[in-house]
């Protein structure tokens, strides 16, 4: 695979998560017509793959040091679980073309993705070694890369 200079897990992973935002956006936009069951698939299709991707290429690579580290792992994946349930209310609502409340799932799917943006991931850009962030970034685009594909 070919190397991404000046690549950093924190840029892969804001990347993601603007797209995620774009999306929602759009979602609020389109509550009230019939595009709103197509976004919201491709959403849950964005968001599937990029909770795989943290879960798969980021978590399962990264050895904690200590237990606020790892406290803030668990953490993060029980926040993924938060988010998934609050999206699958939201996907029920959409089916049955009742208008649905995004609030609670915008709030938190916000307050997560800031701490990953701004705290978690450029302490494992800064941290980890050379070696595993290389490992981390080569996962994480080859997850990328065949989800995109999937997708168009
Ligand atoms: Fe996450
Ligand atoms: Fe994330």
């Amino acid at each position: 695979m070919k190397k991404m200079e000046n690549a950093t897990i924190s840029k892969i992973m804001t990347g993601e998560h603007n797209a995620i935002n774009s999306l929602l956006d759009e979602l609020w936009i389109n509550l009230d017509n019939e595009r709103a069951k197509a976004i919201f698939g491709k959403l849950k299709w964005m968001l599937e793959k990029h909770f795989y991707l943290e879960e798969k290429a980021i978590f399962d690579l990264y050895t904690p040091k200590n237990d606020k580290d790892l406290l803030e792992v668990a953490e993060l994946v029980k926040q993924h679980e938060e988010l998934k349930a609050l999206f699958v209310n939201i996907g029920e609502a959409i089916e049955h073309n009742i208008k649905p409340d995004l609030r609670v799932f915008e709030e938190l799917a916000k307050r997560h993705a800031k701490f990953e943006d701004e705290i978690f991931y450029p302490k494992l850009d800064l941290e980890l070694g050379e070696e595993q962030k290389a490992k981390i970034i080569d996962k994480s685009r080859e997850i990328i890369n065949s989800y995109y594909k999937a997708i168009e």
